[in-house]
């Protein structure tokens, strides 16, 4: 499996806190079935203020020690774009880091708040998609707007948004309610990919193997191999920053 959305630099966001913590994290995400992972740290305005420079420093000590420590996964590196006003701005001045490319259109994680959704944002999709940008936002299912008005999920959809579901979602690690809103994202092929969001290996740990398993019964395998390999790998393999 390919996982595009994963907080395993250590010491820069809310992920792992330290080397050894990110090696553990490697580890456990082999032994679910991944082999490829995009590292994403948080580019979170006045939260976490990363940069294209800060995250390929620590992207690359983090790959020496896990090439070191002979974990078989191989690494890219992107990261997790909140929402703000600066982003057009960052866009212009080369600041964002884009996943990979899919249609020939650049692929960003692009982050909405989990209480709410911005205004503006049909046109800030729109103004996304003019300058070749295709929007990825991650964990729709665990935003408090789309909690109160579901058919919200469908509005990003046609704005031309892409969405990644997060793996926990299906195994219930985010409770009944956010799994229902996943399940029924499958059901109506509502979602685009499946990521781990993985920040630690026991409160939000790699379940990418658990929620394939899932995703198999509840849909098809065909669809599973869609959504954990076959997209991912597709955006993936155009990450012009891979190393
Ligand atoms: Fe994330």
């Amino acid at each position: 499996m390919i996982d595009v959305h994963s907080h395993i630099i250590p010491g820069i966001d809310d992920g792992a806190r330290t080397m050894e913590m990110a090696l553990d994290m490697a580890r456990q995400t082999v032994d679910s079935g991944v082999t490829h992972l995009v590292c994403t740290p948080h580019m979170h305005w006045g939260t976490f203020d990363n940069t294209k420079a800060i995250i390929r420093e620590g992207y690359a000590a983090l790959l020496e020690s896990i090439n070191a420590a002979g974990i078989p996964l191989t690494l890219s590196w992107a990261g997790e774009i909140r929402i703000n006003e600066m982003v057009p701005v960052w866009f212009k001045d080369d600041k964002l880091p884009f996943l990979g490319q899919i249609n020939n259109q650049q692929v960003l994680l692009l982050e909405m708040p989990h209480s709410n959704m911005p205004a503006g944002l049909d046109q800030l999709f729109r103004w996304f998609r003019n300058a070749g940008v295709q929007p990825l936002i991650p964990h729709p299912e665990r935003n408090r707007d789309i909690w109160k008005q579901p058919e919200k999920i469908q509005w990003l959809r046609n704005q031309g948004c892409m969405l990644q579901v997060t793996a926990g979602a299906f195994t219930g690690r985010f409770g009944d309610h956010v799994q229902k809103i996943a399940e029924e994202m499958l059901i109506k092929n509502q979602i685009d990919v499946v990521a781990s969001d993985t920040h630690d290996t026991l409160r939000r740990p790699n379940e990418m193997g658990a929620a394939f398993e899932r995703v198999s019964v509840l849909h098809s395998a065909q669809r599973a191999k869609q959504l954990f390999v076959q997209t991912p790998a597709e955006i993936v393999a155009a990450n012009s920053v891979a190393t």
